[in-house]
């Protein structure tokens, strides 16, 4: 069997007494588009900090394109191809939006000068629909276009991987679609991508596969149709109005 592009092998973070990651052991072939879903302070961003480089990991390997890559730093993990998108984005505000862009290209080394960075970000910016914006200061955006600029600046990392940590949280439903019609077009280009998200709608539209934490360990992993009938994730996580939801439809 050959490398996956990423795998875990018993990856824990502490902090302190906090199991925040526990033992996960995972593997995600190049292509696929994987769900990791969980309950609030399962572990989630913690392991894509992990993985990423911004936190070091307490226990276990990790694997990327078959090389070693613990705790490897930010930009290392950017250069690499794997980047990642923030729960709590935070854009350079006094910037404009395609400076923010930019940046994230020189960051991950994807452009040999800040003129081809800025007509790199042009194009992502367009990409995600903030063609319009490019010249606006970062600080004046809504937080939906916020979230646009935090994937247009993930994108000119140029990953192989891409790492979406609650991309979708705070959109309308319309705004959903658009981001699931990007996310699969982002796929298409043959970007792996690891999605967390809360919102089912979008887990289930587009993953192959789902990986559900709990407490910090890796609980159940399946296809989408099982793990919804899982009843460990019914109970921990998608909860009681979920299964009521079920039951009425099998009545
Ligand atoms: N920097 C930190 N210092 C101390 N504890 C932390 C730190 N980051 C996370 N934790 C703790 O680790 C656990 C996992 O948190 P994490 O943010 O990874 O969860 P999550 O699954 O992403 O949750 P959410 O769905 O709310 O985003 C929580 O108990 C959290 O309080
Ligand atoms: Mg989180």
């Amino acid at each position: 069997m050959s490398a996956p592009l990423l795998e875990l092998t018993n990856v824990s973070r502490h902090f302190g007494g906090v199991r925040a990651v526990q033992n996960v052991s995972a593997r995600i072939e190049a292509g696929e588009i994987v769900g990791l879903i969980g309950p609030n302070g399962a572990g989630k961003t913690t392991l894509v900090n992990v993985i990423t480089g911004a936190h070091r990991a307490t226990g276990g390997e990790i694997h990327f394109m078959g090389e070693r890559v613990t705790n490897q730093k930010p930009y290392q993990a950017a250069r690499r191809g794997l980047s990642r998108t923030f729960q709590i984005v935070q854009p350079f505000p006094s910037m404009t939006v395609r400076e923010n862009v930019a940046a994230g290209a020189l960051f991950a080394g994807k452009a040999i000068s800040r003129r081809a960075a800025m007509d790199a970000a042009e194009a992502h910016l367009n990409f995600v629909g903030l063609g319009k914006l490019v010249d606006a200061p970062a600080s004046t955006l809504t937080l939906p276009n916020r979230k646009r600029l935090e994937l247009a600046k993930s994108l000119a990392m140029r990953p192989r991987m891409l790492l979406l940590d609650e991309v979708n949280a705070g959109l309308n439903l319309s705004e959903i679609d658009e981001a699931l019609r990007l996310i699969r077009e982002i796929a298409a280009q043959g970007v792996t991508i690891i999605i967390i998200e809360h919102l089912m709608k979008v887990v289930l539209g587009l993953s192959q596969r789902i990986l559900v934490l709990h407490h910090g360990e890796l609980t159940a992993e399946g296809a989408p149709e099982d793990i919804l009938e899982d009843e460990r994730v019914i109970e921990a996580y998608l909860g009681d109005r979920f299964a009521k939801r079920r039951q009425g439809a099998q009545s």
